[in-house]
């Protein structure tokens, strides 16, 4: 009798640290809390240091959940390590804000087939080996984008596109969405003169505009998939004495970024790219309780320009 119950806690030992399903979905009480994993590609750009902080806000009131936060550099390999890491450690939910797509698919597949609920936040996997995927919808972001530069510029003027990293989904996206919107086929007079891959960082996106000016004597309109983007290329373009003849379009809208560039008239208008810190944490609540949760859990967005900054932005639906 001895030796069997001996023997079961070894069992139960063990299967803990093997990240046992079985052992994994306990309680989440105070004295023994539900662990989540986070895993976030970098914290090098204030967006991120945003939604790791709406993730620790949205979590301080339960006493039930303790939240290990892990930065992965913008190493995609670092964060596969991180995935394997959590898998190890036994945690009980995993929060992934994934780099790149293609790399990090199977080690959030792996996870999630050895029983860890896996939330994918923002930039996607591919396939559908997770537990639920939050985000924007990046492609309306991106044809919204399209639209008001399209109206803004009546129909005829000259584009540059400063796309993020396009092994992520969102550069794909924000860049297919803008085709759309921008509807190039029935309005000849708009035209694409240079695009360039900043990879989200101001400093690339600066080095681009600075070769786009060169190469173009007029330059309309800057599109760039996120407000550093947008603000590294109206630096070049002040440098050049040519920021007044240009009008400059992010996405992101931070408060304390975007919203700021376009209060300051520095940009013209930016979307809001919500982080979905604070959907991640109830979805989790969710999943660890037992409850179903949608595959796909889209968030919104909304136009930020001078004439709506100070009343919050405009919602677009
Ligand atoms: C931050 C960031 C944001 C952008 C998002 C896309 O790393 O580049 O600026 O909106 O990632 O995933």
């Amino acid at each position: 009798m001895h030796r069997y119950t001996a023997l079961l806690s070894i069992c139960a030992f063990v299967t803990a640290g093997c990240g046992s399903d079985a052992n994994r979905r306990h309680a989440g009480t105070p004295e023994d809390p539900w662990i989540i994993g986070m895993s976030q590609c970098n914290l090098g750009e204030p967006w991120r240091v945003q939604m790791d902080a709406d993730v620790r806000a949205a979590a301080a009131p339960y006493r039930n959940l303790q939240v290990i936060f892990k930065d992965a550099q913008n190493n995609s390999l670092t964060q596969r390590a991180q995935l394997e890491e959590f898998v190890q450690q036994g945690v009980d939910l995993i929060i992934i804000s994934p780099k790149e797509a293609a790399p990090l698919t199977r080690p959030v597949a792996e996870a999630y087939q050895q029983g860890i609920p896996v939330i994918v936040l923002d930039r996607a996997v591919q396939g559908d080996a997770y537990t639920t995927f939050i985000g924007a919808d990046n492609v309306k972001i991106g044809r919204e984008a399209g639209r008001w530069i399209r109206e803004t510029l009546n129909g005829t003027g000259k584009i540059v596109e400063l796309k993020g990293l396009m092994t992520s989904t969102p550069g794909q996206d924000r860049n297919r969405g803008f085709l759309e919107g921008l509807e190039l086929d029935a309005h000849p007079g708009l035209e694409i003169v240079f695009t360039g891959e900043m990879q989200w960082l101001e400093p690339n996106a600066r080095r681009e505009m600075e070769s786009a000016l060169v190469t173009n004597a007029d330059i309309d309109v800057v599109y760039a998939h996120n407000d550093p983007g947008a603000h590294g290329a109206w630096l070049a373009a002040r440098a050049a004495g040519r920021e007044d003849d240009i009008i400059f379009v992010g996405i992101d809208a931070l408060p304390h970024e975007g919203q700021q560039y376009v209060q300051q008239g520095i940009l013209d208008a930016t979307f809001l790219y919500p982080t979905g810190g604070a959907e991640a944490i109830q979805a989790a609540l969710a999943i660890l309780r037992g409850e179903d949760v949608p595959k796909t859990i889209v968030l919104g967005t909304r136009l930020f320009t001078q004439a709506n900054v100070t009343e919050g932005g405009l919602p677009i639906n």
